[in-house]
């Protein structure tokens, strides 16, 4: 049997968000291209293959914390559903999945994400390697969907890879205030963040010598031309990593390699780069602890559990309603 899937972001949705997002980001100065759409087929695909590659440290760091604390994160919260925001491939599910089962509570895992192609092969191998569970796919922008979320007695919601940080500050506290209107007096909130650390080590995680990212990166200017009918030409721009230390952030940018315009077909725009102008694709913030309880603190979540690594690069954090 395959897996139910519920569609809340339909295809002709998120192509005029994403004309709206572009023709706004073209026309800002510095211009900026919106993150989300980084994950079509091909982007989700490039960034499992980010998370192997050795410069980005963040997935293992993750890794390494869920592996050594799933059975108290079970133990403490005694889920009966997980529900995991921008889940992607469900590889981190797994972990919390087999410590939730074994715990005994755990009936359903849901799996929300923008990317539907994503979900499709990965609720299908979930639902044959968890016969027990009620495996269900949400395609859904978790910026405006939360409240469509299947309700539960006790809710585990989980944001990993430390998406969090991919979202500009007033837009995460939006976020985290939709989170916290949603949560249940036992549901709890599992948060992945990447910490504040060398920013050599933070510029390379982000343009890693196998040039992984870069291709990542790059691949956005294919989805503006598939979908907005557009013409950049991919080998006219180059990806670059820039660590923000005001704002505690590493910037992924796309610079022009030249004078050249680009024509967006879909609307009706000429957009013209300057040789060495560069276009913001991404941020990705790095928090503190005092931050992450300020920011909880803020939308009226308290910091139940701070775990992380061995390392101390990476840590998740176990927010709950405060009492
Ligand atoms: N959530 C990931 C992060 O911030 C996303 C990411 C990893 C990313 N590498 C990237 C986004 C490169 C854009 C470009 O770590």
């Amino acid at each position: 049997m395959s897996p139910a899937l519920s569609r809340y972001l339909e295809v002709a949705d998120a192509t005029s968000e994403l004309a709206r997002d572009v023709s706004e980001g073209l026309a800002k100065t510095p211009k900026q291209l919106p993150p989300k759409w980084l994950y079509d087929a091909r982007g989700s695909e490039l960034f499992e293959d980010i998370t192997r590659v050795a410069d980005y440290y963040p997935s293992r760091a993750e890794r390494e914390i869920l592996v050594r604390r799933a059975p108290e994160i079970a133990a403490a919260t005694r889920a009966d559903m997980l529900v995991e925001l921008g889940a992607g491939s469900c590889e981190k599910a797994r972990v919390l999945l087999d410590a939730l089962t074994a715990e005994g509570s755990c009936r359903t895992y849901v799996a929300a994400d923008v990317s539907e192609s994503a979900l499709i092969g990965s609720t299908a191998t979930l639902t044959e390697e968890y016969p027990q569970l009620r495996v269900e796919g949400v395609v859904a922008d978790f910026e405006t969907h939360l409240d469509l979320l299947p309700a539960g007695e006790r809710r585990l919601l989980a944001f990993l890879g430390g998406t969090v940080g991919n979202l500009e500050p007033d837009q995460r506290h939006d976020f985290l205030a939709g989170i916290a209107s949603i949560l249940g007096p036992h549901d709890a909130f599992l948060l992945g963040t990447d910490l504040v650390k060398d920013p050599e080590r933070l510029v390379r995680a982000y343009d890693d010598s196998e040039g992984v990212t870069a291709a990542f990166d790059l691949n956005v200017l294919a989805v503006v031309n598939r979908e907005l009918d557009a013409d950049f030409d991919l080998a006219a721009f180059e990806h670059r990593s820039v660590w923000n230390a005001e704002d505690e952030w590493v910037e992924m940018r796309l610079r022009s390699l030249r004078d050249q315009k680009v024509s967006i077909g879909a609307l009706d725009l000429l957009v013209a780069f300057a040789e060495g102008e560069e276009m913001r694709t991404e941020i990705s913030a790095k928090f503190r602890r005092r931050r992450v309880e300020a920011e909880a603190a803020a939308v009226g979540l308290a910091v139940q559990h701070w775990w992380t690594d061995e390392a101390g690069d990476y840590a998740l954090s176990l927010l709950v309603p405060r009492a």
